[in-house]
């Protein structure tokens, strides 16, 4: 059952089917896979069973709770951890035995991890498997060569359209209006790419109770539902936010290059994969855009926003911060096309020298082949305050497509950063005079200038009158911007993207 049709490619094998099958067709009899899907990996092992194993081994089954289920679905006996390993000692045919949550007694019981490695040499040539499942990667260490481990990631299209098949089938026969046509199917399954078969039957689920069927209408509802799963992480966010390109003031040559480019990001399946857009680089005084250029390019490009934060990779709270940023990387990928931001990418880079051996040369040498690696339909979007903290490679050309500098805006962004904030706030800024805020607001960010606009604004309301120019030349007095208070730091940015980056608006003419 995990071959499947695919309207796209025809008949493939899934993912999580061909790492275990490398498995058993290397003759290892100990494999561990973390993963905290055991009924997915049940059905696999059925699949492997029947399909690659000549001799047709039946699936046993252990848990602390249920104890030993025989393949018939005859009655389960109840055994300890180390009876079980006793059992399939004794076992004299065959067999899978698929034993769940075993890395709790092989961390804790040396007598388990004596048995287990008795059964490596018992096992190995005689057509018995010992397959655990955990949530947990914990291999003792003495059990590492023995032990083959299987990373199960999250389902890939084919395993998930066979899926939905199945559900699909089950619901339909409950009485409920299905449509299994394999282009519905699949683009089902493109929607729920990410989630693990659990979460994507919830889906499933969600959006019958929503809908009342399960066709093509669905897809938006089973989106939503996806979102909601991916934020659980707390390691990926999504953003909802509508930042439209017309409400970014200024950065004229980003927003050209931004709009060339999404012609090309939509035809990206049809085109060569060098010319495909894979993501920007932008750098910057904080305070003048970089975040709402981000969230204004997920817009451009009708596209879902994901956000990673570098800071909590380095937190600790999502474990080992090497195996926490690649898992985010594969998630984002499989939830693709969408655009990712890495958000403050120089972050935790501070006292330390990014060397590779480091947990954070590890972390940069794998990002910079994914880059290159990771799928066509994933725009990456990386900002950073502190570029020259960055290694070189990574801004060398080719791991992105450009890399922008957004420096403090000019006169005219100024006053259209002015009009922008003003507009929003339901006031029409034609009859306000605001070029003559240009020199006041010399050496602003456009996080200032917002700023100006709601003190201003404030006022007028606390009052209950309208707004007037004075109001907001009476704000923008008491404002001291950070190009003045952290003068240093804003010239040293400024200095440094000089020559390594490409300016997202045209140089001030006069000031
Ligand atoms: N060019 C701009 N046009 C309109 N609003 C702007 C512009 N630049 C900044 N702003 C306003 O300032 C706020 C802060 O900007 P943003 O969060 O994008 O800055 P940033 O460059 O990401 O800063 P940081 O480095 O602190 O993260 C925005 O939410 C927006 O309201
Ligand atoms: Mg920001």
């Amino acid at each position: 059952m995990l071959f499947i049709m695919n309207p796209e490619k025809g008949i493939e094998e899934s993912r999580a089917y061909g790492a275990l099958k490398e498995m058993f067709q290397g003759g290892r009899p100990l494999i561990f896979v973390c993963t905290p899907e055991e009924g997915r990996v049940r059905m696999l092992l059925q699949d492997m069973a029947g399909r690659l194993l000549s001799n047709r081994p039946p699936v046993w089954s252990w848990s602390l709770t249920s104890g030993l289920q025989p393949p018939d679905g005859g009655s389960a006996e109840m055994l300890s951890p180390a009876a079980v390993l006793d059992f399939i000692a004794a076992h004299q045919a065959p067999g899978i035995f698929h034993l769940k949550d075993f890395h709790q007694f092989m961390c804790d019981d040396a007598g388990v991890r004596r048995k287990l490695r008795d059964l490596y040499e018992l096992c190995l040539d005689s057509g018995k498997f010992i397959v655990m499942t955990s949530p947990l990667r914990l291999i003792p260490e003495e059990l590492n060569r023995q032990v083959a481990l299987v990373e199960l990631h999250a389902p890939g299209l084919e395993e998930l359209t066979d899926f939905i098949r199945m559900e699909a089938d089950r619901i339909s026969l409950q009485g409920f209006a299905v449509d299994t046509s394999d282009p519905v199917l699949f683009a089902m399954a493109r929607a729920l790419q990410g989630l693990t078969l659990d979460e994507s039957r919830h889906a499933l689920r969600r959006a019958l109770a929503v809908r009342g069927s399960l066709d093509a209408d669905a897809i938006v509802s089973l989106i939503d539902e996806k979102k909601l799963i991916v934020n659980r992480t707390g390691l990926i966010q999504y953003i909802a936010d509508s930042t439209q390109l017309e409400h970014v003031g200024g950065l004229e040559y980003l927003k050209a290059w931004l709009l060339e480019r999404r012609k090309l990001f939509m035809e990206r399946d049809s085109l060569s994969v060098e010319i495909v857009p894979k993501g920007l680089l932008i750098m910057g005084v904080s305070g003048c855009g970089k975040s709402l250029s981000v969230k204004a390019i997920a817009s451009c490009f009708s596209l879902p926003l994901y956000r990673i934060e570098m800071s909590e990779v380095f937190s600790g709270r999502h474990g080992n911060p090497d195996a926490a940023f690649v898992e985010a990387c594969r998630t984002v990928e499989s939830v693709a096309p969408a655009v990712v931001w890495f958000d403050e990418i120089e972050m935790g880079l501070t006292g330390q020298t990014g060397e590779s051996g480091t947990s954070l040369g590890r972390i940069f040498a794998f990002f910079l082949t994914w880059m290159q690696e990771k799928t066509r339909g994933l725009f990456v979007a990386a900002t950073a305050n502190r570029i020259d903290l960055l290694p070189a490679e990574m801004i060398r050309k080719g791991r992105f497509d450009e890399v922008f500098f957004i420096d403090l805006p000019t006169e005219e962004e100024r006053i259209e950063v002015f009009q922008i904030h003003l507009q929003k706030r339901g006031i029409d800024p034609k009859e306000l005079q605001l070029h003559r805020l240009k020199k006041i607001t010399h050496g602003w960010t456009g996080a200032e200038i917002e700023q100006c606009v709601v003190s201003a604004l404030t006022q007028v309301r606390l009052q209950d009158r309208t707004l007037r120019f004075e109001d907001l030349h009476h704000a923008a007095i008491s404002v001291i911007p950070l190009s003045k208070t952290m003068r240093e730091q804003v010239d040293h940015i400024r200095s440094w993207a000089y020559d390594r980056a490409v300016r997202a608006s045209p140089r001030e003419t006069k000031s």
